[in-house]
C-alpha cells in the first residue's frame, strides 16, 4: 500500500468557482477576496481579514505594519519552519529564541520573561501543529512590558484555546493557505486583526503602498492614486481566492474528521514502547495540523526510511532552526542551546494526517509503525 503524506480537498465546487473567477473580468484582487476576507474574519470573531499570497508575506507585513524594524527585538520559538523566524530578519529586526514547552512544543511562556530587553517590541509564538500557545498568560505578560504580539498561526486556523480564536487576543495572526493546509490555494495566506487602521495599513503595505487598489481603480471614473508609503507586492488574486471560500465553509467539519484520525493514532500508540507524542492540553481544541510521534533520535532517521520503504510517506517538522546553517553560522548556536526544541526536532516524525486518508490507509500507518518501532525494542529484526 502507498499513502501519500497529503491529499488536498479541492473539489467539483472548487473547480467551479475557479472557472466562474476566470471567466469573470477581474482576475486581481477583487470581489472574491473581499468576500473571503470577510468570511474568515467572521470565522476567527475579529473584525477585519486582510488576505495575501502567503503566510510569510502576513508575517512580514504585520511586523512592518506594527512598526518593529531594525534594532528591534522579537522573541520567538525555535521549534518552527524558518519562515517564522525569516519574516523577523525579513523586517529587519532580530529573532531571540526562547525554548519550548515539553508537551506541546510551544514557546514555553515561563521562559520569556526572562529573554524580554528595551529592545524587545513583539513576540511571535507559534501555533505548533494546530494546538494554540497559552496566549491569555502570553497577553497578560506583553501588556506588562507593552509588546506586540503577532501569532504564527500557519498550523491553526480552527484552533481555540481558552474560549479565543487565533487574532482575538494577539495584535494579529498569520494563517496560511499553503499546498499542504488545511483550506489551499497552492500558495496564499491572510491575517486576522481587531483594527480597522492596521488592517487598512496590511492592505496598503501588500500594494506598494498604494492609496487606491486596482478594484478600487476599476469601479468608476479613473481617478489618481498616490504611493504613500514603501510597500510590497503581497496581494492574493480573486483565482485563489475563488477555492478558498468553499474550503473555509466546510473547515469545522473537516477537523471533527481529522480530530477522529488524531484520536486513533493516540490511543494505538499510546502504550507502545518508544513511541511518545505532543499533548493537547486542557481548555484547547486543537486544529490537527500535523501529527507527529516522538521516537528515539538515534533511531529515528532508520525508522523513518523503514516506515517510507514500506509505503508510508513520513516528514519532519522540524528540526530546531537555530541549528540549520544559516541561523547556527550567523548567530554561532551551539547544540544544547535551546535543549526541549532540540529533543522534539531529533526525534520527530510526522504520519499522513488530512481528510482523504481512509480507514485502511490510518490502519496500514498504524501497523506500520508499530511494527517498524516495536521490532527494534524486541529484538525481532
Ligand atoms: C509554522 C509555519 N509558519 C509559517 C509558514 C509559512 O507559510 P507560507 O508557506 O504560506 O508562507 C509555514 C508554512 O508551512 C509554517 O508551517
Amino acid at each position: 500500500m502507498k499513502v501519500e503524506f497529503y491529499r488536498h480537498n479541492i473539489g467539483e465546487v472548487e473547480k467551479e468557482r475557479v472557472v466562474k473567477a476566470l471567466d469573470s473580468i477581474f482576475l486581481t484582487t477583487g470581489d472574491i477576496v473581499y468576500e473571503f476576507e470577510q468570511k474568515l474574519a467572521q470565522y476567527l470573531q475579529v473584525e477585519r481579514s486582510v488576505a495575501l499570497m502567503s503566510c510569510t508575506a502576513a508575517l512580514h507585513l504585520s511586523l512592518l505594519a506594527l512598526d518593529i524594524g531594525p534594532g528591534d527585538e522579537v522573541i520567538t520559538t525555535p521549534m518552527t519552519f524558518i519562515a517564522t523566524a525569516n519574516s523577523i530578519l525579513h523586517a529587519g529586526a532580530t529573532p531571540v529564541f526562547v525554548d519550548v514547552e515539553p508537551e506541546t512544543g510551544n514557546l514555553d511562556v515561563n521562559r520569556v520573561e526572562a529573554a524580554i530587553t528595551e529592545k524587545t517590541k513583539a513576540i511571535m509564538p507559534v501555533h505548533l501543529y494546530g494546538h494554540m500557545c497559552d496566549m491569555l498568560a502570553l497577553r497578560t505578560l506583553a501588556n506588562k512590558y507593552n509588546l506586540k504580539i503577532i501569532e504564527d498561526a500557519a498550523h491553526c486556523l480552527e484552533g481555540i484555546r481558552d474560549g479565543f480564536h487565533p487574532g482575538q487576543l494577539g495584535d494579529a495572526a498569520c494563517f496560511s493557505f499553503y499546498a499542504t493546509k488545511s483550506i489551499t490555494c497552492g500558495e496564499g495566506g491572510a491575517v486576522g486583526v481587531n483594527s480597522s487602521d492596521m488592517a487598512e495599513k496590511l492592505r496598503k503595505l501588500a500594494l506598494h503602498g498604494m492609496s487606491r487598489s486596482a478594484a478600487d481603480r476599476y469601479h468608476g471614473q479613473y481617478k489618481h492614486w498616490d504611493m504613500e508609503l514603501l510597500g510590497w507586492k503581497y496581494n492574493l488574486n480573486n483565482i485563489q481566492a475563488a477555492m478558498l471560500t468553499p474550503q473555509l465553509e466546510l473547515a469545522n467539519d473537516r477537523l471533527a474528521q481529522r480530530e477522529k484520525i488524531c484520536q486513533k493514532y493516540e490511543a494505538a500508540f499510546k502504550e507502545v514502547e518508544g513511541i511518545d507524542f505532543p499533548k493537547v492540553l486542557a481548555g484547547t481544541k486543537s486544529a490537527r495540523h500535523l501529527f507527529t510521534i516522538w521516537v528515539d533520535p538515534q533511531l529515528r532517521d532508520q525508522f523513518m526510511s523503514e516506515i517510507a520503504s514500506r509505503g508510508v510517506s513520513v516528514a519532519v517538522n522540524y528540526r530546531a532552526v537555530h541549528l540549520l546553517s544559516y541561523y547556527k553560522e550567523t548567530y554561532n548556536f551551539e547544540p544544547g542551546r535551546f535543549p526541549e526544541a532540540e529533543r522534539i526536532g531529533n526525534s520527530t516524525i510526522t504520519l499522513p494526517l488530512y481528510n482523504r486518508l481512509t480507514d485502511e490507509e490510518v490502519d496500514y500507518v498504524i501497523a506500520t509503525v508499530k511494527s517498524v518501532v516495536s521490532k527494534n525494542y524486541s529484538g525481532v529484526s
